[in-house]
């Protein structure tokens, strides 16, 4: 049994630190939403009251056995006054601590489910296994994986699922939110700090839920208008041969039963939306960064990163797939 326990703890120990040093893990404690925020505060209110009413117990335990020791009276039954402690400790205490908490809480909680009056931005989000949709109504943009928003202004989120019940979450901004089949919920953001976050899902899905993330890029209103500018046009046009290649190969391969890229006959709406792909930070579910190594292999081996993933192997040439590789990697 030691044996096997030691190497387990090795194994374990290593696990934790061989994340790479851009996969940042998102903690609810390092909150950089108003939302997130709020949570926090409650966790730490929650554990600092648990923590008093610990230690208060401890410290009656230690009186207790420390005085029993010093002087035993001669009656054990006799009433010396420990009756006013039940009462004061055991029972009017609690109720004041738990009625304090309570109403703390359910302040909290109204205050994490109203959404904002006025939002800067809506985006609908769609739960696929095992991926993330991400629209923008107004400006009919779309991307995967990849949700951008300013910093500093309320966003409206509203949730759904294609398949399967997910859960949107990005533990540094919000709490979590379901996303149903057949429903819309929503919930919004408010991010107080610029920055690159992650997002995970957080209902178990099958085979890849652990595999089904998102980022975050929160940026300034600026930065955030001139991206949505930018992603509401059409994907750029191959200027090299090779790129032109690529397009082809694309266009008239399996890639276009499942996939867009918008501006070309590229029309699939089974898998991401692919129009801007080299601008997104990550591609299979964020758990690659983008760059032509990762997309490479992901064409021609997606199994081999995400087991159960709904892509098809790519069988392509050589020559075809750096064609493909070119294109893909212009689309900024
Ligand atoms: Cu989607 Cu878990």
């Amino acid at each position: 049994m030691k044996r096997a326990l030691v190497p387990a703890l090795v194994l374990a120990v290593a696990g934790c630190r061989e994340a790479p040093e851009d996969r940042q893990t998102p903690s609810t404690l390092d909150a950089h939403g108003t939302g997130a925020q709020r949570v926090a505060t409650e966790m730490w209110v929650q554990f600092g009251a648990a923590a008093f009413g610990f230690a208060i117990v401890v410290a009656f335990l230690a009186v207790a056995v420390f005085r029993s020791r010093r002087k035993r009276p001669a009656d054990p039954l006799a009433d010396t006054g420990g009756v006013s402690w039940v009462v004061l400790g055991g029972i009017v205490l609690p109720i004041v601590v738990l009625t304090g908490l309570f109403v703390f809480s359910a302040r909290n909680l109204s205050a994490l489910t109203k959404p904002p009056k006025a939002s800067a931005v809506e985006v609908q989000i769609t739960g696929h296994r095992w991926w993330w949709e991400v629209r923008y109504p107004e400006q009919r943009v779309v991307t995967a994986n990849q949700v951008v928003v300013p910093v500093g202004q309320d966003v409206l989120f509203r949730i759904t699922s294609d398949d399967v019940i997910h859960s949107f979450w990005a533990p540094q901004l919000q709490r979590k939110m379901d996303a149903i089949p057949g429903t819309v919920t929503s919930t919004w953001w408010h991010v107080t700090k610029p920055g690159l976050y992650r997002g995970v899902c957080s209902e178990f899905c099958g085979l890849e839920h652990g595999r089904m993330q998102f980022m975050v890029q929160a940026l300034p209103e600026g930065e955030f208008r001139a991206w949505l500018a930018g992603a509401t046009l059409p994907a750029r046009k191959p200027t090299t041969p090779s790129e032109k290649r690529g397009e082809e190969v694309f266009t008239t391969s399996t890639c276009a039963v499942c996939h867009t890229i918008r501006g070309t006959p590229a029309g699939g709406d089974f898998a991401p939306d692919l129009t801007h792909i080299a601008s997104r930070p990550a591609i299979a579910g964020a758990q690659l960064p983008t760059n032509r190594g990762n997309l490479g292999g992901w064409i021609m081996d997606p199994q081999h990163v995400k087991p159960g993933a709904l892509m098809p192997p790519g069988k392509l040439t050589g020559p075809e797939l750096q064609s493909l590789l070119d294109y893909l990697e212009s689309l900024r």
